[in-house]
C-alpha cells in the first residue's frame, strides 16, 4: 500500500497499453471451456497432492516458467520400501568416540553424539506424544552420557543408557532424515510441490479454483493453498459478490490478521486511512507491510464494484525477478540481500509503526538453507537511509536501480483487471502487486492472513500427520 516512485509512475502509462492487450488473454481463458483452471483440473482428477499437481501442471508452464531446482515435493521423497539398514550386518552399529555409528545400506555411516541421542529421545516419557513437546530435562543428562547397549531392531535402534537404564528407541527413517554427520537429507528443505516461478506468459493459464470447491471440501481448500504455494497466487471464481462471502472465504484458511487498517477491509478511494492504497493513484510493484516485524503473509482482494476507467491490477513474481537479478546483476543481488533498509507506516495520527529489527534487506534468506524466503520491498514506505556507510550508499542505489529494471520489465508484469465474483489471493512474501490509476467509484474488500497460519493450514492439508511428526 503506497505510492509509486516517480520512475515507476512514469513507467506505468506505457505498460498500460501492453496490459490492455494482454487482458484479452486471461478473459478468453476464463471463458473458454477448454481452459479449465489448473486446480479445477486437479480436483477433477485426484487431489493426491502435491504429486498430482506436478503431473497436472500444464506443459506450457513447464516449458516457459522457471522451476526452482532446490524445492522438492514431500510427495517425491524417497518412500521406497527398501530397508535402510542391513539387518544381517552385525558391524552396522557400533559405539566409539562418545558417538553411535550407524552404517546405512548404501555404505554411508552416520555418527550421532551420545548426548544428542539422549537429548532427542522420543519415548513418551521424554516427548509428549500429543503436544509434540519435549519433556526430557536436558540439564539432568550427564554430559558424558553413554549407552550401555545399542540394539538394532527391524525398524530402528534401541538404546539403553548406562547411568539410569532409560530405554530409548530411534526409528531408522527418523535417524536417516535427521542425520547431521553427514547430512543425508536436509530436514530444512522447503516442503511441498516444486515452486514454479513465472513471467507474464502465465496469463493464458492462470491458477484458479472454484469458490464452491474451496468452501465445500478440504480437498478444494488444499488445491487452493497449493496453488498459492506453487505459483505464489491464485484466483477463485464464482465468489458471491458480497463482503460476507469474501470474509468467509478468507477464514477458510485461518483467522484474519488484524492490523491498524482493521481486520477484514471494505474500502474505497476515500483516504479512509493515511495510505495511498485508499486513493485512486497508480501504485508500483510492492509488497505490503514491510514496516511490520512480521509482514502479512497472504493478501486477498475482491473487487466488489467499479464503474470507471483504469484500475488494472498488477502482479509480479518476486522470486522469478530475484532469480533474473541474480543471473544478470549478481552483485546487486548480493547487495540487496545484505544491505538492510528501514521502513515505516505513519499515515494515521495515532500510528507510528517501525519494525524490529529496524532495518531489513529487500531479499531475505533462510539462514540455514540460504534459500530466498521473503521479498520485502516497498520503495515508498522506506525511511531515511542514514545508517549506510558512504560506499554502501552508491552500492545500494545501483542495486536498487537494477532491481527496479527487472521488476518493471514488461514481461515480468502480469496485468489483469479484477472482476466482481473473482477473488485474487497472493503470497505477500513472494509476489509484488500494484495497480494503475482509476476513475469512478471503486469498492474493494479483502484481508491479510498471517504467513505462519497459512503455511500451517497448507502443511496439514497436504502432508500426512506421520510425515509432519517425523519432520520435527
Ligand atoms: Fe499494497
Ligand atoms: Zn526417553
Amino acid at each position: 500500500m503506497a505510492t509509486p516512485t516517480t520512475a515507476l509512475r512514469r513507467l506505468l502509462p506505457s505498460t498500460r497499453s501492453a496490459a490492455l492487450q494482454q487482458l484479452t488473454t486471461p478473459r478468453k481463458a476464463a471463458m473458454s471451456t477448454k481452459a479449465t483452471s489448473i486446480a479445477a483440473r486437479t480436483t477433477s482428477t485426484s487431489l493426491q497432492m502435491p504429486a498430482a499437481l506436478i503431473r497436472s501442471r500444464p506443459a506450457f508452464l513447464q516449458q516457459t516458467c522457471y522451476a526452482t531446482q532446490r524445492y522438492y515435493s514431500s510427495g517425491t521423497r524417497d518412500k521406497s520400501s527398501q530397508p535402510l539398514v542391513d539387518q544381517k550386518d552385525k558391524s552396522a552399529v557400533s559405539v566409539a568416540d562418545k558417538k553411535v555409528h550407524l552404517r546405512w545400506i548404501d555404505g554411508t555411516t552416520s555418527r550421532f553424539h551420545s548426548f544428542w541421542l539422549r537429548d532427542h529421545c522420543h519415548c513418551p516419557e521424554c516427548y509428549h506424544t500429543v503436544t509434540k513437546q519435549r519433556l526430557v530435562n536436558t540439564f539432568k543428562i550427564p554430559r558424558d552420557v553413554k549407552p550401555k547397549s545399542v540394539t538394532p531392531t527391524s525398524t530402528g535402534l534401541e538404546v539403553v543408557w548406562d547411568h539410569d537404564n532409560h530405554k530409548s528407541f530411534y526409528s531408522y527413517s527418523w535417524l536417516n532424515k535427521h542425520s547431521y554427520d553427514p547430512k543425508i537429507r536436509d530436514p530444512y528443505k522447503p516442503e511441498g510441490a516444486a515452486k514454479v516461478t513465472w513471467d507474464n506468459s502465465i496469463a493464458s493459464n492462470l491458477p484458479e479454483v472454484a469458490y464452491k470447491d474451496v468452501m465445500e471440501s478440504d480437498k478444494g481448500l488444499a488445491a487452493w493453498l497449493d496453488n498459492i504455494h506453487v505459483y505464489g497466487f491464485s484466483f477463485v471464481s464464482g465468489v458471491p459478490v458480497s463482503t460476507e462471502a469474501t470474509e468467509e472465504l478468507a477464514k477458510r484458511i485461518a483467522f484474519i490478521r488484524e492490523t491498524h487498517y482493521g481486520g477484514f477491509w471494505d474500502f474505497t478511494s476515500d483516504l479512509g486511512h493515511g495510505d495511498t492504497a485508499y486513493t485512486d493513484i497508480a501504485l508500483g510493484s510492492h509488497t505490503d507491510t514491510t514496516y511490520f516485524t512480521d509482514p502479512a503473509g497472504l493478501q486477498m482482494f475482491h473487487l466488489l464494484h467499479h464503474d470507471g476507467e483504469g484500475g488494472l491490477n498488477l502482479l509480479v513474481d518476486g522470486f522469478h525477478c530475484a532469480k533474473v537479478l541474480k543471473e544478470q546483476y549478481p552483485e546487486s543481488y548480493k547487495t540487496l540481500s545484505k544491505i538492510s533498509v528501514p521502513s515505516h507506516s505513519a499515515g494515521d495520527a495515532a500510528t507510528h509503526i517501525v519494525p524490529s529489527p529496524r532495518h531489513n534487506p529487500i531479499l531475505n534468506h533462510d539462514q540455514v538453507t540460504k534459500d530466498l524466503v521473503q521479498i520485502r520491498f516497498n520503495n515508498d514506505d522506506r525511511s531515511t537511509l542514514d545508517h549506510l556507510d558512504a560506499d554502501q550508499v552508491e552500492a545500494f542505489y545501483s542495486a536498487l536501480f537494477d532491481w527496479n529494471k527487472v521488476l518493471t520489465d514488461e514481461k515480468h508484469m502480469l496485468w489483469t483487471k479484477f472482476q466482481p465474483g473473482r477473488v485474487v489471493i497472493f503470497d505477500n512474501w513472494r509476489c509484488l502487486h500494484g495497480r494503475s490509476s482509476f476513475t469512478g467509484k471503486r469498492r474493494m474488500c479483502g484481508a491479510y492472513t498471517n504467513w505462519d497460519d497459512y503455511r500451517s493450514r497448507w502443511r496439514t492439508l497436504n502432508t500426512s500427520a506421520e510425515q509432519l511428526a517425523e519432520d520435527l
